[in-house]
């Protein structure tokens, strides 16, 4: 067992591969436990703040229950209740939440406010999502790859459209975890280089294989798993239009898995715009786990504030 007590989990770069795998592990056992009926409640008496600066369904439902069910408590803190929303600093709130909390939970824009409120705060910061990375939703999409195909290493996923935080942090999650990746976005909306190098070296240690492409195609090609994920993410809805013009080559259908192994799963962290991103076909087609990838949300972090919290 490792310990991981105190430990802020910001991206998968900060986490070696056998922690992660550590992580994956408990997620399941965890969610076996719920199954199963059992109560497991280690983080009793302990309390997570969720700050808000952009919306949520899946990550606040997620993190409010699993804290409940592990015995703890959480408080959702939205940006406009909270005086961050008045111009209080980052540093100033991390310090104050540290001696009422034992941990925190941040969705922001800019990543460096994770970073930031990391560095201040005496207790771990979780990222909920940033501009540039979405751990905890990855900790639950490898979780449920590992539910569904029942191994990790060597297989392969493809990643189609905006080169985003989704992108960012699956190509990281899966060079640490030996899984292959093909990103394929259009012109202008490619992933950060500096993390698609991040990844290929971390690859190399891994044996995976990070390639970026413009071909969605090339990308899917005997794929295990398809990923696509929003045009505009949260922060760019004024960039819409032009997206749906940049992004019209890059729509999973039913026409382009067809080059994907033929029990491919279909990943999508959620929310969907069906039509454009991904055809209705697919996402509500016999391959796709959408729905126990956003119900692995809840396991993944349980086992995540279990390992950091308890
Ligand atoms: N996938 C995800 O993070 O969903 P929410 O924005 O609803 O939290
Ligand atoms: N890329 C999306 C993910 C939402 C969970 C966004 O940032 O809005």
């Amino acid at each position: 067992q490792l310990n991981l007590k105190g430990r802020d989990f910001i991206e998968f770069t900060d986490y070696s591969k056998e922690e992660i795998e550590y992580l994956l592990q408990l997620a399941i056992d965890i969610k076996k436990k719920q199954k199963s009926g059992e109560v497991y409640q280690p983080l009793k008496g302990k309390t997570i703040g969720l700050i808000f600066e952009k919306s949520s369904t899946r990550t606040r439902v997620s993190f409010e229950v699993g804290m409940f069910q592990l015995g703890g408590h959480a408080l959702f803190l939205s940006k406009n209740d909270i005086q961050i929303g008045r111009g209080e600093t980052i540093s100033d709130t991390a310090q104050v939440l540290s001696r009422y909390l034992d941990g925190i939970m941040i969705r922001t824009f800019a990543h460096s406010n994770v970073t930031e409120l990391a560095q201040y705060a005496d207790i771990p910061v979780i990222n909920g999502l940033s501009d540039d990375a979405h751990p905890c939703q990855v900790l639950a999409d490898f979780q449920t790859v590992l539910e569904h195909k029942g191994q990790l290493k060597g297989l392969k996923m493809a990643y189609i459209g905006d080169g985003n935080n989704m992108a960012h942090s699956l190509m990281l999650g899966a060079a640490k975890l030996g899984v292959h990746v093909s990103v394929a976005s259009p012109e202008g909306y490619e992933p950060n280089p500096a993390i698609v190098e991040q990844a290929k070296s971390i690859a190399q240690e891994t044996g995976s294989q990070v390639v970026v492409t413009r071909s969605p195609e090339e990308a899917v090609k005997d794929a295990d798993i398809i990923y696509t994920d929003v045009w505009a993410s949260m922060g760019f809805e004024e960039e819409q239009q032009a997206r749906e013009a940049a992004f019209s080559d890059y729509q999973v259908n039913e026409e382009l898995v067809k080059g994907a192994k033929k029990d491919y799963i279909f990943l999508h962290c959620l929310p969907a715009h069906r039509g454009e991103e991904v055809s209705e076909g697919v996402i509500d087609g016999p391959n796709s786990a959408i729905f126990d990838q956003a119900e692995n949300r809840l396991h993944a972090q349980k086992a995540l504030m279990t390992a950091l919290m308890g």
